[in-house]
C-alpha cells in the first residue's frame, strides 16, 4: 500500500482510545524493521524522520525512495505514513515536495503569533496536497538533533489557538524530554494536558520524548487522549546494546561475522523487539 496522511489511523486511534507510535528511523535497518515488525503486528505506523536524520540519509528524496521501494518490496498493506519530525517552515516544505505524507512544524520556539502564522500557510498547503501537519506548542525538553528545549508546558489556551488553525494533530509540551529523563523528573503534567484535551477537544495530541516514560503515565496520557507518541532513543540505546554485545563476543571475529549482514542483524532484531513492546502498550496492534 502506498503512503497514506495520519489524519484517518490517528482519528481512529482517539475514538478507539490507542497510541499509533512514530518511530524515527536512521538507516535502512531502521525502517525495514519498522515496517517489518507494524507488518507483523497488522498496526499503523508513522515513520519519523528529523531534518539531521534526513541529512544523514542523504536528503528527503533519498527517503522516499528508500520508504516507498520498501512498501512495495516488503508488500507492506499496514498504513504508513512518512513523517518530518520537529521541521523547520523551509524543511516542512522541502518534503512536502519530496513525497513525504505527513510534516510537523516546530513553531514553538517562535512568539505564538508567528507560530499561528507559519502553522496557518502550512495548513493551508497541506490541505491541498493531502499531508498531515503536526504543530507544536511549549517546547519539548532536552536535545534533538541540535534542536533544544527546556520542557515547558504549554498554555492550554494557545493549544486550542493552533489547534483551531486546522492541523491534523497537536503536540503540546506537559513536562517531557527527549532523551533519556533525569533522576529527578518531576513526571508528566497531567493536569496540563487535561487542561489541553478539554480545549481541543477531537484533537489528537502527541505526546514526544517516549522514550523512558513508565507504561502507567503512558496509558493514563492515553487516557486523557494522547493519540501519537514518538519512540526515537530507546530504538538507538537497544541498537547500540545488541551491536556492543555482538562485538564483545568477538562475533565479528568469527567466520565471516565481519559482513555488515550479521554484524547489524542483531541491532535490527532489537529494533524489532522495542518496536514491538511498543506498539503492545500502545495498543496499536491490530488496529491496521
Ligand atoms: P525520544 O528520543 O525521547 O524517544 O523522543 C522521540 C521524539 O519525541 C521524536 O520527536
Amino acid at each position: 500500500m502506498p503512503l497514506v496522511n495520519a489524519r484517518d489511523m490517528l482519528t481512529k486511534a482517539k475514538a478507539g482510545h490507542y497510541a499509533v507510535g512514530q518511530f524515527n528511523i536512521n538507516n535502512l535497518e531502521w525502517t525495514k524493521a519498522i515496517l517489518l515488525t507494524a507488518q507483523e503486528l497488522n498496526s499503523p505506523v508513522i515513520l519519523g524522520v528529523s531534518e539531521g536524520a534526513g541529512k544523514y540519509m542523504c536528503g528527503y528524496k533519498t527517503v522516499v525512495g528508500m520508504v516507498n521501494g520498501m512498501l512495495e518490496e516488503l508488500n507492506i498493506t499496514v498504513p504508513v505514513a512518512l513523517h518530518l519530525d520537529h521541521g523547520s517552515y523551509e524543511g516542512a516544505l522541502k518534503c512536502i515536495e519530496a513525497g513525504f505524507s505527513s510534516v510537523m512544524f516546530d513553531g514553538s520556539h517562535y512568539p505564538i503569533e508567528e507560530n499561528v502564522e507559519k502553522t496557518k500557510e502550512l495548513v493551508a498547503i497541506c490541505n491541498e496536497k493531502g499531508l498531515s501537519l503536526e504543530a507544536e506548542v511549549g517546547s519539548i525538553g532536552g536535545e534533538e538533533d541540535g534542536v533544544i528545549g527546556a520542557g515547558e508546558c504549554a498554555d492550554p489556551e494557545e493549544c486550542k489557538k493552533i489547534a483551531d488553525l486546522g492541523v491534523t494533530m497537536l503536540a503540546a509540551g506537559i513536562g517531557n524530554i527527549h532523551g533519556k529523563y533525569p533522576e529527578n523528573w518531576q513526571g508528566l503534567s497531567f493536569e496540563t494536558l487535561d487542561a489541553v484535551q478539554k480545549l481541543t477537544g477531537a484533537m489528537p495530541l502527541v505526546l514526544h520524548g517516549g522514550t523512558g516514560i513508565p507504561a502507567d503515565m503512558i496509558k493514563k496520557a492515553i487516557d486523557l487522549g494522547v493519540s501519537k507518541i514518538n519512540v526515537n532513543t530507546e530504538c538507538q540505546l537497544a541498537f547500540a546494546e545488541a551491536t556492543r554485545k555482538y562485538i564483545e563476543a568477538g562475533k565479528d571475529q568469527q567466520g565471516k561475522g565481519f559482513d555488515p549482514r550479521k554484524l547489524l542483524a542483531p541491532g535490527f532484531e532489537a529494533i524489532k523487539a522495542t518496536v514491538k513492546e511498543k506498539m503492545e502498550l500502545f495498543g496499536s496492534i491490530d488496529k491496521a
